[in-house]
């Protein structure tokens, strides 16, 4: 798929109306768009570049777009809840996901992170994307297939317990595990077995008792990293002169990431220092 450049047949395309009003079409050519401001002729915005203006029969003016990854992250049909793109920035960033890296995430749910992760990791990498619920497969190889206009060669979506992977399964050990399922600190030993020294491993957990639960059970483990911790908050702003100000909502919590490192085998750990009290 194209991600810039003139339209072409095939690209979808988000029309936005003078109400800012959104909606999808895929470009055919011959087709109309029909709405109640008028009929938009696909053939008037195949060819034209982005950010061009086309004109309904009853004179309405629509912007044209293409499909940002994130408007089709949000929009997709969702088997489970998403990854926000908020939190995958950061997973993106924190997780250190290099072009070429090979890369496991489980659950793959409905395919977001999935198709943040393929992009990182471009041609050369390789995702990994394991999911334990045949219908929440299928939901994220139609989402991920539907995004790129075919399942991309670099990814293996794979149905199965990921408390049961070896790196057999895998052609050897991956750069990166992403997780993204309700108890993760259970399956912290198949994360070892399959991470190389140095791989980063990231999780996602949306309670408090889940924290603390992945947290302990890193430290317990003792083959990795004093893990780390955090949220992320990002709040919209309005800008309109003296009436500036932060939005009134906001998605404030989606869940928590935690981040840690494999050691090498055989390497203890060094103990943290906390500061002595006083
Ligand atoms: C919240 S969803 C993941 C959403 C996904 N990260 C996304 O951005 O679309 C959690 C998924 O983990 C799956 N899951 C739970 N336990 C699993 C396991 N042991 N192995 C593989 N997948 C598992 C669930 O079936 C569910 O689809």
């Amino acid at each position: 798929m194209a991600y810039s450049g003139p339209f072409h047949e095939g690209d979808k395309v988000q029309l936005t109306d003078p109400k800012r009003r959104h909606f999808t079409i895929t470009l055919t050519p011959g087709d109309n768009f029909h709405t109640h401001k008028g009929i938009v002729a696909h053939d008037d915005i195949i060819g034209a570049h982005e950010g061009s203006v086309v004109t309904s029969t009853m004179g309405t003016e629509f912007l044209c777009f293409r499909h940002l990854m994130v408007d089709h992250m949000l929009s997709m049909p969702r088997g489970a809840a998403v990854i926000y793109p908020k939190d995958s920035a950061q997973i993106l960033i924190e997780g250190d996901i290099f072009n070429g890296a090979r890369v496991l995430e489980a659950g793959a749910g409905s395919g977001a992170l999935s198709m943040a992760l393929l992009r990182a990791v471009g041609a050369d990498g390789h995702v990994f994307s394991y999911e334990i619920r045949e219908d929440h497969l299928n939901y994220a190889i139609d989402n991920v297939t539907d995004y790129f206009g075919q399942q991309p060669p670099q990814w293996s979506p794979r149905l199965g317990d990921f408390g049961e992977i070896t790196t057999d399964d895998l052609d050897g050990p991956v750069d990166r595990v992403i997780l993204d399922m309700v108890e993760p600190w259970h399956f912290l030993d198949t994360v070892r077995d399959i991470l190389i020294p140095g791989g980063v491993f990231m999780t996602y957990v949306a309670t408090v008792p889940q924290l603390m639960n992945t947290m302990e059970g890193i430290r317990e483990l003792g083959c990795f990293t004093e893990p780390r911790a955090w949220e992320s908050l990002v709040r919209e702003w309005k800008v309109e002169g003296l009436a500036t100000r932060p939005e009134h909502r906001m998605n404030a919590h989606t869940a928590f990431l935690v981040w840690t490192r494999r050691l090498a085998d055989g390497v203890t750990p060094p103990r943290p220092q906390r500061r002595a009290r006083r």
